[in-house]
């Protein structure tokens, strides 16, 4: 393993405080790349249970999600000719926001698995039959095979890989499909987004790297798709091997090969430009706040408390951070500190740091009485 970025000591991005004065736990957070396999990862394996037996996460907060969702049941539905005989299975199924749209179009057999309770109750409440355990090959012997399987940005968040994967080939019937969708290492690198390396996240990939996983483990890439969700991702078809490799995976594959995904020194160049976005970032909001404006942020994600604790700017700095999740309002950020308010709190500043930069179209429509600016973080800091 060879280092890539060490950020320190650092909060669980998803931890937020009930009080500015709970003390959070840290762990390393190191990022390394395996010449092996071409697989960026994380050294340090927060216990999953911490990690996901709770989630503060909803899908459905966000329409960007929902849309995407509707978007890919529709075009599953079509594409694998399903009908109400066939049997649709998500791995990380959340609150059930993609698998009650297959129930809509008349596909009632739809299982849900998801390790944190209280996303899966409220998945069970409305009507997705939902088991809740962290889904491995040991798991495999309680599921009916499937004609679908889909897992959409969960595969980053596993720490076993090789059982996850195995785990798939199991249940996945000979001619059935997996929809796998991750944030992709490429566009992570590109659009230079630091706040995306967290605990949560073990493994960044590059197609190179996700051939050769699929591969060791007796399933094969079939198709895939670049797709703009969560910063950029791809989104694969999995099956049973069967054929060659098709035109746009192998277009891919060489273009990771010309970018030099497989080597140390494309993901070394990545490190030393996130150390100049922290620079350039922190001195824009400091100037600003010396000018006397208020500055806050929009959004409590993982990654806007990652952004925060790499600037490491707190409330000196940002007055508090709006975010619509139930949950998250009236706790704070882990680490940084800041007070998280609810969207109709969110008064009249002269700067919003969009912390939830994937969502700024969503985010920026929703307030269009604004005055102020927004200021949108990366690949380099900019007015939105
Ligand atoms: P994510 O980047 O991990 O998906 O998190 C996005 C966060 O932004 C999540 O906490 C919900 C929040 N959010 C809002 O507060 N308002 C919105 O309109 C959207 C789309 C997201």
């Amino acid at each position: 393993m060879q280092l890539v970025l060490s950020l320190g000591m650092v909060p669980l991005a998803n931890a937020f405080l009930s009080s500015p004065d709970e003390l959070e736990e840290r762990f390393p957070l190191e990022l390394v790349f395996c010449p092996e396999c071409s697989l960026v990862q994380i050294t340090e394996t927060v216990s999953p249970g911490v990690l996901f037996s709770q989630y503060n996460y909803f899908s459905s907060v966000s329409k960007t999600m929902l849309a995407h969702a509707q978007d890919l049941v529709g075009k599953l539905i079509e594409g694998q000719h399903l009908n109400k005989e066939s049997h649709v299975i998500e791995l990380g199924s959340n609150d059930g926001y993609l698998l009650r749209h297959f129930q809509q179009a008349g596909i009632p057999n739809v299982l849900g698995i998801d390790p944190a309770q209280n996303v899966a109750e409220v998945a069970r409440a409305s009507g997705i039959p939902t088991l809740c355990e962290f889904f491995g090959e040991a798991l495999t012997e309680k599921i009916e095979p499937a004609d679908v399987v889909i897992a959409l940005n969960v595969l980053g968040h596993v720490p076993d890989l090789t059982g996850f994967v195995r785990g798939i080939c199991k249940i996945l019937k000979p001619d059935g499909v997996a929809i796998i969708e991750v944030p992709y290492a490429r566009d992570m690198v590109d659009l230079c987004e630091l706040d995306t390396i967290y605990h949560e996240h073990h493994s960044y990939f590059s197609l190179t790297s996700l051939v050769n996983l699929f591969r060791w483990n007796k399933l094969q890439v079939q198709r895939v798709e670049r797709i703009d969700i969560h910063g950029g991702s791809l989104r694969l078809w999995v099956g049973h091997p069967r054929e060659n490799y098709s035109r746009p995976t192998l277009k891919i594959l060489k273009r990771e090969m010309v970018l030099g995904i497989d080597r140390i020194e494309y993901y070394r160049h990545f490190a030393s430009r996130v150390q100049e976005l922290g620079y350039s970032l922190k001195h824009l909001l400091r100037g600003f706040k010396a000018q006397g404006k208020q500055i806050i942020a929009y959004g409590a994600a993982a990654k806007g408390t990652m952004l925060l604790n790499y600037l490491g700017v707190g409330t000196e700095t940002i007055d508090y951070v709006v975010d619509a999740t139930p949950s998250k309002i009236g706790k704070y950020v882990p680490g940084v500190r800041v007070p998280i308010v609810s969207p109709d709190q969110i008064g009249n500043p002269d700067f919003i740091l969009l912390t939830a930069w994937n969502f700024s179209d969503e985010i920026i429509q929703k307030h269009p009485g604004f005055k102020g600016r927004w200021i949108i973080p990366i690949p380099r800091p900019r007015f939105g």
